[in-house]
């Protein structure tokens, strides 16, 4: 079943990071299964999702993505190398920290988006890309979140966080987005949807 954005959330309390140094949206996309699943083992737990690969591709092109150390060791280990195109930042509060031309180790989120901030000049889209960790403690702050929700049931040992659906308006898609075909382009049932963070009164 796909989640009703009228029901409770957990962010509520939370209040938006202020001050970050410039005009950059600061975006989370994540795709989530019943009950809020994103990881298993480290890895999805579904079978790949052609359409959600290009809309992931499409969307952070030519932007930074920051993630967390476990994600950016999935991502390589599948693809043996850096997401072409973008920007990979991993944080880690263990490993040293690097910047080369390809990605970056930070040794916290603040400093990822510092080296995101000084990509874009402050004038782009930041994407945060997981996982659960980093999507828990960057949602209080984020502007946008691009969410593929997938309506099937999987093991999972990876979670986003509860959403405050009174602090987000969903604002749809882009017309131009490629229909989702189940049995075409995707294995399962998916419902993609944007949310924008909504002005605080
Ligand atoms: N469905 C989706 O859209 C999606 C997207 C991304 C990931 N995933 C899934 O999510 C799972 C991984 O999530 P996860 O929560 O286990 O791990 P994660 O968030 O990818 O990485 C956690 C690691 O990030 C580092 N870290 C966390 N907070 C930090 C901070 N404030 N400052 C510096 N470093 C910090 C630590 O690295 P060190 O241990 O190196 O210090 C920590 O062990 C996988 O199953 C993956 O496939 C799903």
């Amino acid at each position: 079943m796909f989640p009703n954005v009228d029901s409770v959330s957990s962010d509520k309390n939370l209040s938006p990071k202020e001050g970050v140094m410039s005009g950059d949206k600061i975006s989370i996309i994540t795709a989530m299964a019943n009950g809020r699943v994103i990881g298993y083992n480290n890895d999805l737990p579904w079978e790949r999702i052609p359409w959600d690969f290009k809309n992931f591709k499409e969307r952070t092109m030519d932007c930074p993505i920051i993630m967390g150390s476990k994600t950016f060791d999935s991502i390589i280990a599948r693809t043996k190398k850096p997401l072409p195109g973008r920007y990979m930042i991993a944080v880690s509060r263990t490993r040293a920290p690097v910047q080369t031309n390809e990605y970056a180790i930070a040794p916290s989120i603040e400093q990822a988006l510092d080296i995101a901030h000084r990509r874009t000049n402050g004038k782009g889209e930041i994407f945060i890309g997981g996982g659960s960790e980093i999507y828990q403690q960057t949602l209080p702050f984020v502007d946008r979140l691009y969410v593929t929700f997938i309506d099937a049931d999987f093991p999972g040992d990876a979670y986003f966080p509860e959403i405050d659906f009174l602090s987000w308006k969903e604002v749809g898609i882009p017309p131009d987005t490629p229909p989702i075909q189940k049995g075409v382009n995707s294995p399962y049932n998916l419902r993609y949807t944007i949310f924008e963070r909504k002005p605080h009164l």
